[in-house]
């Protein structure tokens, strides 16, 4: 198992972890590859043999940053790696007085994983997500650097 920064060649593989963890709602390949070359973003995965099994992506409008997708392979979950993922993107976000991001009310394992690094709940926007409709709680974490 390897984490490095994400490489075009991982998209194809990144776009089939997206789909076995969002289904409908995951990101297009269009869309990961817009990522992954925005200027301001950070983009890593987890490999093991050959599959992409973990990617976080991460991007900064000045001093805020925000962690825009995280996803682990369901068969791989429970095993550290989005808690890896989340310390190799920490430790290579710099200039950054705070990281937000939106996650689903119901979803406990991502609410707890984000409670673990010290983000906390400041907001609930309503309606948030379709497929199913659901509110986003909007975490945010402080970086003292
Ligand atoms: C959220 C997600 C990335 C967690 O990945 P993971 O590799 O299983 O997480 P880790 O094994 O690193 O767990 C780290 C901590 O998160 C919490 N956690 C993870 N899964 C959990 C679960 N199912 N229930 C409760 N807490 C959980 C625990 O505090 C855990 O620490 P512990 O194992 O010492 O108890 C993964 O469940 C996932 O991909 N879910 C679907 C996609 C998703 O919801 N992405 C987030 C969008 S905002």
């Amino acid at each position: 198992m390897i984490l490095c920064k994400m490489q075009p060649g991982h998209i194809a593989g990144v776009k089939d972890l997206l789909d076995s963890c969002f289904g409908t709602s995951a990101w297009s390949t269009e869309s990961i590859a817009a990522q992954l070359d925005k200027p301001d973003s950070y983009c890593a995965v987890a490999v093991d043999e050959d599959k992409v099994v973990g990617y976080i992506a991460f991007e900064k409008i000045l001093d805020e940053g925000s962690i825009v997708e995280l996803a682990v392979d369901p068969e791989h979950r429970r095993q550290g790696m989005g808690r890896r993922l989340v310390e190799l993107m920490l430790s290579s976000c710099t200039g950054v007085k705070t990281i937000c991001l939106e996650v689903r009310v119901s979803n406990t394992a991502a609410r707890s994983l984000y409670e673990a690094f010290d983000f906390e709940e400041i907001t609930i926007r309503k309606n948030y997500y379709d497929d199913p409709r659901e509110d986003a709680a909007i975490m945010i974490k402080k970086v003292n650097e």
